[in-house]
């Protein structure tokens, strides 16, 4: 497996196991699974709901000696309620107690938006807090003391535009290491990969898919399914491979990280073996043309009438 190299020489590998949208049941076996397949890094977050199954899964594959901690990476992610310095600690710590662990490899802010402590989903406006109320490098210097406690090694960011991660860059004693970002063949964002490699930040691509699982409500009517995208099917089949592990494969091959998601055993085993898939030039170029862009997760369940976040604002687009 492939690594993506930090600058104090810790190694990411380039696939990891996505666990948004992993049901509790079904997310443990998921994780054991792909931990005996080969996995080792898991990608996590509280507000996913299923922490303690994947400590579970975590712990067992520990105890049974399958893989030792110090060889897995472990990414969760700061929740929007978390936003005030003082609650950052707190967050990490019921992570780490869920994950049963004492470290993560990575801490990422999950997304550049304040929510009122114990709302963990907004219903009102009233819900919100600005970021002018409640500025981002405040957090990130609660982020970057959990460094120094040796509560994670690496910190970084997730949903942040290249405006919001130049912030940090600029007011923060310690650069984010990663922005983990939605991304894949309909959401290229050279713009950001090109800002983020002249910035020594890694990528994480999320929903690498298409996130063809979210719920209802996040999906648009008249939206393109990435994994039947004619090019995209039409390599597959030329390669041998399937339409996932073509789009993983690109994904790799770009330089970034991904984390598709699957809870089934066969779909956790081809990802993997996805990671070993070459592209020729002339399928790159194609890939390549696939660019829309289109958001799959576009962040519009934040914007609210009258609250401080609109998809705008989000994305500085
Ligand atoms: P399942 O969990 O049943 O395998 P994303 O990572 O973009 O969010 O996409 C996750 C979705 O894609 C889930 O519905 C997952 O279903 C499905 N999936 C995961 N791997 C593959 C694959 N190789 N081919 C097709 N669908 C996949």
């Amino acid at each position: 497996m492939k690594n993506l190299h930090f600058s104090n020489n810790d190694a990411m590998p380039v696939l990891g196991l996505g666990t948004w949208k992993s049901e509790p049941g079904e997310v443990y076996e998921a994780v054991k699974t792909a931990i005996k397949l080969g996995y080792r890094h898991i990608d996590c977050a509280p507000v996913y709901g299923n922490e303690v199954e994947v400590g579970k899964a975590l712990a067992e594959s520990f105890d049974e000696g399958i893989v030792s901690r110090e060889e897995m990476w472990i990414t969760s992610k700061l929740w929007n309620d978390n936003h005030a310095p003082e609650h950052v600690g707190p967050a990490i710590s019921k992570t780490l107690q869920d994950l049963r662990l004492d470290y993560l490899d990575l801490f990422l802010i999950h997304w550049p938006i304040n929510l009122k402590h114990g709302i963990g989903f907004p219903q009102k406006a009233d819900d919100f807090v600005s970021l002018e109320e409640l500025p981002l490098i405040d957090t990130w210097s609660a982020m970057e003391e959990l460094v120094d406690k040796g509560l994670c090694r690496h910190i970084g960011v997730s949903n942040f535009s290249i405006a919001k991660t130049m912030q940090l860059l600029k007011k923060g004693h310690l650069a984010p290491e990663v922005n983990q970002v939605e991304m894949h063949p309909y959401l290229q964002q050279q713009d950001l990969i090109d800002f983020c490699n002249a910035n020594n930040i890694l990528l994480t691509a999320y929903s690498p898919l298409g996130s063809p699982d979210r719920p209802a409500q996040l999906k648009a009517a008249d939206e393109p399914v990435l994994l039947e995208d004619p090019v995209i099917r039409k390599i597959a089949d030329q390669i041998n491979a399937t339409p996932g592990q073509v789009l993983i494969a690109w994904a790799i091959i770009r330089g970034t990280s991904v984390i598709p998601k699957s809870v089934n055993p066969a779909r956790i085993k081809q990802n993997l073996e996805a990671a070993s898939i070459n592209l020729s030039w002339y399928d790159w170029e194609a890939i390549n043309k696939l660019d829309i862009p289109r958001r799959y997760v576009t962040g519009s369940f934040w914007e609210f009438e009258g609250g401080p976040y609109t998809v705008g604002s989000i994305w500085d687009e």
